[in-house]
């Protein structure tokens, strides 16, 4: 990318944008009047103006004039058509890829039937992943919560049944090396899930080149699908025979609508469906994934490499002296799309920085999440945004915000 590396002043921002070559994109996106700095795109992404005009189109022409014809030729078959586009996002193939639940949904069907493959009970994971994934991880086998990757390589055994862990820590933004993990797991004998919301659509991914077995992740997040859109849920050709659903449904029969009282698991990816697809959760998701794909996941990353690299180096220039400290990783390597910056007072910051027209996001206890989503993100965004927080915490304009939260944000 022709990209010069952006220094720390305004006008280097402005250069940096201009030089840009995804910056076409950014039009592409609904803005609204406000003229908000959004930097959560790693919590839920901006609208499309494509993903937009589809979803109004769904809902007037495709059920409000087709009504129930619309099973008839593309409702059937989006789940599997957008799990074809995702299948490029992540490096699969096209018959591995299903869009349909939620990431957590689809993570107890991955981890229940892997548990099943072979008589092992153990689960290994890490303390830091995403709450949502311990809990369901906890209810499926003997769960041990490692703190480092280190330990978890050392506790790897012929007990252990499955791996599973998040590719992109949540908190920090660290990148966990899909590789090597797969790899030492498989030594052993043990399955490999992959939770990959804060990695696809945002950083080149290869589940098939690193013999990945299953996989799942979020759409709203850097894939732009829209508050609710389903998750995705892949799993290696070879292992689809092996692997039952344990939420058994009609979608998943061979012939679903034969109507048969017997169940007969489809032998394709469709076996993990259960029931009816959400239609117009799914709508805005297609456009925004094609968007995704036309820009280019090498380009994406190397902007967000850029963007995050930007961030460390204006808050270790301007920040460091109120208390901020950086929790993501230095080397840009193992670092994913958003900087995690901590402070005591982070929640603090959170809601003043909102007050003032900066949207990021907050994680307990102490974690200012700051979201660079390279398809629509500029460079002055990110300059703007920590200028504010400068200012916020020169002037102490967050003293007067609550220490404790009271709703999601
Ligand atoms: C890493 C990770 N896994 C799982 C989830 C839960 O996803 P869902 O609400 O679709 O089940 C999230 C939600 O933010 C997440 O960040």
């Amino acid at each position: 990318m022709s990209t010069p590396k952006p220094s720390l002043g305004r006008a280097l921002a402005e250069a940096a944008d201009k030089a840009d070559e995804l910056a076409k994109f950014r039009n592409e996106f609904v803005f609204g009047e406000e003229n908000i700095i959004y930097l959560d795109g790693n919590s839920l992404g901006r609208l499309t103006k494509k993903g937009q005009q589809k979803l109004l189109r769904s809902i007037d022409e495709e059920w409000g004039t087709g009504l129930i014809r619309g099973w008839g030729h593309d409702w059937l078959l989006l789940g599997r058509r957008l799990g074809d586009k995702i299948a490029q996002i992540i490096g699969a193939k096209a018959n591995e890829v299903l869009v349909s639940d939620s990431t957590s949904i689809n993570l107890f069907k991955l981890i229940s039937a892997a548990m099943k493959v072979h008589n092992r009970k153990v689960i290994l994971t890490l303390a830091d992943n995403f709450p949502s994934d311990l809990y369901i991880l906890e209810n499926a086998g003997e769960l041990r919560i490692m703190k480092t990757v280190e330990q978890l390589l050392e506790n790897l055994n012929e007990d252990t049944g499955v791996v599973s862990l998040t590719h992109t820590c949540y908190k920090t933004g660290q990148v966990f090396d899909m590789h090597l993990i797969t790899e030492a797991a498989h030594k052993v004998g043990a399955l490999v899930i992959w939770d990959l919301s804060h990695s696809a659509g945002v950083m080149p991914l290869q589940v098939d080149k690193h013999f990945v077995d299953m996989a799942v992740g979020c759409t709203y997040k850097y894939m732009n699908g829209g508050p609710g859109s389903p998750a995705f849920i892949f799993v290696r050709e070879e292992l689809l025979p092996h692997l039952e659903n344990p939420i058994r449904g009609w979608f998943g029969h061979a012939d679903p609508f034969s109507f048969n009282p017997e169940y007969k698991p489809a032998e394709t990816i469709e076996k993990f469906l259960t029931g009816t697809p959400p239609v117009l959760s799914m709508a805005a998701l297609e456009p925004a994934l094609d968007m995704i794909l036309e820009a280019g996941l090498d380009r994406l990353r190397k902007k967000s490499f850029l963007l995050t690299e930007y961030v460390i180096a204006l808050v270790q220039e301007r920040l460091v002296k109120y208390g901020v400290e950086i929790a993501s990783p230095a080397e840009g390597g193992k670092r994913g799309s958003h900087v995690a910056l901590m402070h005591p007072e982070a929640w603090k910051l959170t809601q003043a920085l909102i007050k003032h027209g900066v949207i990021p996001d907050f994680r307990e206890p102490n974690i200012l999440r700051i979201g660079l989503a390279p398809i629509y993100t500029s460079f002055v965004e990110v300059f703007d945004a920590i200028t504010m927080l400068e200012t916020i915490l020169a002037e102490n304009l967050h003293a007067k915000f609550p220490a404790t939260r009271q709703s999601v944000s």
